[in-house]
């Protein structure tokens, strides 16, 4: 047997793993973001000693904070939105390192005084000049952010210096494009972190693990076998505050173009050479070059939008989406997008991908489901109740884990079958919970190890396989022609007849 882990040089999903010392710059520091969920996960990792001792921090916003007054709203974060400061003597080792230096992200004077302060930092604390630069801004910014690095030269050396960049990584495929030669201009794509936090997730990652070190699976794994995959990512929240945000961008930008096709390609793509980063990105970019909508000139055929209109949660009247504080009452954003899409290649001709996704849904869940072709022939047609095709359901969360459903004879002289399941649950299995998806990605782009995230050509070639669907659903629509589904409910009944179409029914997970 060939294993890749024997040679270091191609394994990029390494085992045992800290970083060098460097300065992690943190762009929105007075952002959420970066107190609920950056600097707590920084923080595990100093836990989990995965960080140097060296490691140094540094917040940039416009505020004028100062570096106590930084260190003690990131102490809430940790507080609030991790397992805590675990032991005081920790904090203080951690908060020595925690820095703050105000900035207008569009003045260059502002670059070059984070450019000394980095300087002196490099100085106090021995970070050598290794940077990684986190852009945990508004995306209109960052461009610009972009350009003023390299125009500082803070990107200059490709070795010691990095970019991070939060999703959404442009609203359509021209910016994206755009942003791309943005960022192809002041550095190399070996420097460039474009962040989905759905690889971060441990279950997301066991996809690989799942399909490539198991035998049994792969010989399944294709048109000969598969009736068809369903890829859900449901959620129980509304638009939350973000409603400045969300109305621009809805839920094909929000989730679909970088979530579910993520969860889309480590399920399609073929196996890579190896686990070094480009390798498996290769294939990413290979299955999604081969896909597409299934009926680009009908659109409602393939794709269908949808959006909460008020109801129940959890027992609680919920106000519906054009109520929700922040939105406009005529507003035609989709807060639920289901789809169909057809992959043209050996492997998959045929097999259709039904993804979606949307908030309001019943149930908190993510899930890949593959549902396999019924038996050629069924020959205890009497004595089944109803047989069902077996279905592989990959849960990604909640309740982490993998489960093959089966027909099985029911005990009792009568040969009568009914439906099981095997399963798989990560938390019985190993006795943990999964960490959380940033604490990994954090860890990833200091060690200069670029597997889960995505490159240039993948994030635009995902902007193509959506812009059909953009493209109308950007253009003027009266909002009374929006498919309407009622918060707490499954999905408009324009999506269940996507599916039902073909015969087919959505799982209620
Ligand atoms: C974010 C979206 O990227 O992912 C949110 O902007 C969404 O709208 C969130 O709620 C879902 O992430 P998770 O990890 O809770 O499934």
């Amino acid at each position: 047997m060939v294993t890749l882990l024997e040679n270091p040089l191609r394994v990029g999903l390494q085992q045992e793993r800290t970083s060098e010392p460097l300065i992690m710059v943190i762009f929105g520091a007075s952002g959420d973001l970066t107190q609920r969920k950056l600097v707590p996960a920084l923080y595990q990792l100093k836990r989990e000693r995965r960080l140097p001792p060296e490691m140094t921090i540094v917040g940039v916003a416009r505020r004028d904070w100062s570096h106590d007054y930084f260190r003690e709203q990131m102490r809430e974060g940790i507080e609030q939105f991790s397992d805590g400061l675990q032991s005081e003597e920790l904090w203080q080792d951690f908060a020595e390192g925690l820095f703050y230096c105000s900035g207008d992200m569009d003045k260059p004077a502002s670059y070059q005084k984070l450019k000394a302060f980095l300087g002196e930092l490099d100085g106090m604390r021995g970070t050598r000049g290794n940077r990684v630069f986190y852009l945990a801004v508004s995306p209109n910014f960052f461009p610009e952010a972009i350009r003023q690095l390299g125009d500082a030269g803070m990107l200059a050396d490709p070795v010691k210096t990095r970019l991070v960049i939060e999703k959404p990584f442009g609203r359509d495929l021209s910016s994206a494009q755009k942003l791309n030669r943005v960022v192809q201009n002041v550095c190399k794509e070996e420097q460039v972190y474009r962040i989905d936090h759905y690889l971060g997730k441990e279950t997301v990652q066991n996809l690989l693990v799942f399909r490539f070190a198991n035998a049994i699976f792969e010989p399944l794994w294709n048109r000969q076998f598969v009736d068809h995959v369903q890829i859900t990512v449901a959620e129980t929240v509304g638009v939350e505050d973000r409603a400045g945000y969300y109305e621009s961008s809805g839920a094909l930008r929000d989730m679909v173009q970088n979530h579910l096709m993520q969860l889309f390609c480590l399920t399609a793509m073929e196996p890579p050479n190896s686990l070094d980063a480009d390798s498996i990105r290769t294939e990413k970019v290979k299955v999604i070059e081969a896909t597409h909508l299934a009926d680009i000139n009908n659109l409602e055929n393939s794709a269908v939008r949808g959006q909460y209109s008020k109801g129940w949660m959890k027992g609680q009247p919920v106000p519906g989406y054009r109520e929700e504080p922040g939105v406009n009452p005529n507003s035609t954003t989709p807060t639920y997008v289901a789809m169909k899409l057809l992959i043209d290649n050996w492997r998959w001709q045929g097999v259709p991908f039904y993804l979606r996704t949307g908030k309001r849904l019943p149930k908190k869940v993510s899930e890949i489901a593959i549902q396999f072709r019924d038996v050629p022939l069924m020959i205890f047609q009497s004595a089944a109740q109803q047989t069902n095709p077996n279905v592989l359901t990959l849960r990604i969360q909640p309740n982490e884990g993998i489960s093959l459903r089966f027909e099985a004879k029911m005990p009792g002289p009568e040969l009568r079958t009914r439906t099981v399941d095997m399963d798989f649950g990560y938390g019985s299995s190993f006795g943990m919970a999964t960490a959380d998806a940033y604490n990994r990605l954090l860890l990833d782009c200091m060690l200069g190890d670029q597997t889960l995230f995505t490159r240039a050509d993948e994030v635009e070639e995902a902007w193509r396989v959506v812009t059909p669907a953009l493209t109308v659903w950007e253009a003027p629509t009266d909002p009374a022609l929006i498919p309407q589904y009622e918060a707490g409910t499954w999905e408009p009944k324009e999506a269940e007849h996507l599916i039902e179409r073909d015969g087919r029914h959505w799982r209620r997970p």
